[in-house]
C-alpha cells in the first residue's frame, strides 16, 4: 500500500510503500504523482536503483531534459546530471559542484522550464554522526498566498527575465569569493558559443499559474532573473530583492536532510531550492538528477 505523509508545514511528503527497482502499474503511478503535485516536493527513502531505473521512473512524468553542460553528464545516460562534489584521478569534477549555490527553479531560463526535478542518493556526506549537504526548498505557492494584496496588486503583470548568462556571471563572481576567502574551488570547463546559443534569455510571467494545480506562484528567483522588464534597474533589484526575502523565509520550508538511497523529486513550477554546502572532501556527496521538461510559464 502506498502511503504518503506530508513533513513540512506548505511542502514535503514522504512517500513510503513503493519500490522503484520494480515495474509500478498505472494506479501506482498515478498515486505518486498526485502526491508529488499535492505537496510539491516528495521522497521516497532506502530505494535502490539503476541509472536505467531513474530515467525510466521520472521519463514517466515527461520528456527529460539533457543539460547544457555536457562534460558533467552521467557516461551513457545523458539525462543524468551528476551532482558530486568528488574529482576524478586527474583532479578534474566528475559532475556539477556548485549546482544550486542560490535559491533557483531548475532550468528556468528555458522556454518551456523544468517541471519535475528527481535527485537520488548515493553517497551523503558524513562525519561524527552528522549528516552535512541538506537541501532547502520553499514554496513559491504558499508565498505567493501569503502576499498582501497590494503587493499582489503591484506585481500582477510584470515579467521578469531568467538567464543562464546572468547565472554563469553570478556563479563566477561567487567562485572568485570562495577563493579569495581560501576555499576550494574546482573550475568548471567553460562553455561554448554554441552552447550558450543554445539557451538564450528568456521572458516570463512573474506570478505563474501552475499547469497542474492552478495554483499561483512567484516565478523569481535570485540565481537566474536578471531584471524586471520594463523597470528602471535599482526599483528592479529592489523588488527582487523583497520577493526573494519573502520567498525565503524558514515559514515556507522544507529542508531536506539526506540518506544515502533517497529519490527526492521537487516541482520546479511550484518551489524553488538551495543546496548547503556545508562539507568538503574527504566527506563525500554522489547524487543523480533527472529533469522533466515542462511547459512554458503563463
Ligand atoms: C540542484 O540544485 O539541482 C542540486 C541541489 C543539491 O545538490 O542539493
Amino acid at each position: 500500500m502506498i502511503i504518503v505523509k506530508r513533513i513540512g508545514k506548505h511542502l514535503g511528503a514522504e512517500i513510503s510503500g513503493v519500490d522503484l527497482s520494480k515495474p509500478l502499474s498505472d494506479d501506482a503511478f498515478a498515486q505518486i504523482a498526485s502526491a508529488f503535485f499535492d505537496n510539491e516536493v516528495a521522497f521516497f527513502r532506502n530505494q535502490k536503483i539503476t541509472p536505467e531505473q531513474q530515467v525510466a521512473f521520472t521519463r514517466r512524468f515527461g520528456v527529460l531534459e539533457q543539460h547544457v553542460r555536457k562534460e558533467a553528464r552521467l557516461e551513457g545516460f545523458p539525462e543524468i546530471l551528476i551532482i558530486s562534489n568528488l574529482l576524478d584521478d586527474q583532479g578534474r569534477a566528475i559532475g556539477s559542484q556548485d549546482a544550486g549555490r542560490f535559491w533557483h527553479s531548475d532550468l528556468s531560463y528555458k522556454k518551456e522550464p523544468s517541471m519535475l526535478s528527481a535527485l537520488y542518493s548515493i553517497e551523503v556526506p558524513e562525519k561524527d554522526g552528522r549528516v552535512y549537504g541538506d537541501t532547502g526548498f520553499a514554496s513559491t505557492t504558499a508565498a505567493y498566498d501569503a502576499l498582501p494584496a497590494d503587493m499582489k496588486q503591484r506585481i500582477a503583470g510584470l515579467r521578469n527575465v531568467h538567464s543562464y548568462r546572468y547565472y554563469r556571471t553570478r556563479n563566477r563572481a561567487a567562485q572568485e569569493q570562495e577563493k579569495a576567502r581560501g576555499g576550494r574551488v574546482v573550475q568548471e570547463p567553460e562553455l561554448s558559443e554554441e552552447q550558450l546559443r543554445s539557451v538564450p534569455d528568456v521572458e516570463t510571467p512573474l506570478v505563474r499559474t501552475h499547469p497542474v494545480t492552478a495554483r499561483k506562484g512567484l516565478f523569481v528567483n535570485e540565481a537566474h532573473t536578471s531584471h524586471i522588464t520594463g523597470l528602471p534597474s535599482a526599483e528592479s533589484a529592489a523588488l527582487l530583492g523583497e520577493l526573494y526575502r519573502h520567498i525565503t523565509q524558514p515559514e515556507f520550508q522544507y529542508v531536506h536532510s539526506w540518506r544515502p538511497g533517497d529519490l527526492l523529486m521537487w516541482d520546479n513550477a511550484a518551489a524553488q531550492h538551495k543546496a548547503t554546502f556545508d562539507y568538503d572532501l574527504p566527506m563525500r556527496r554522489l547524487m543523480y538528477r533527472t529533469t522533466v521538461r515542462g511547459s512554458a510559464p503563463f
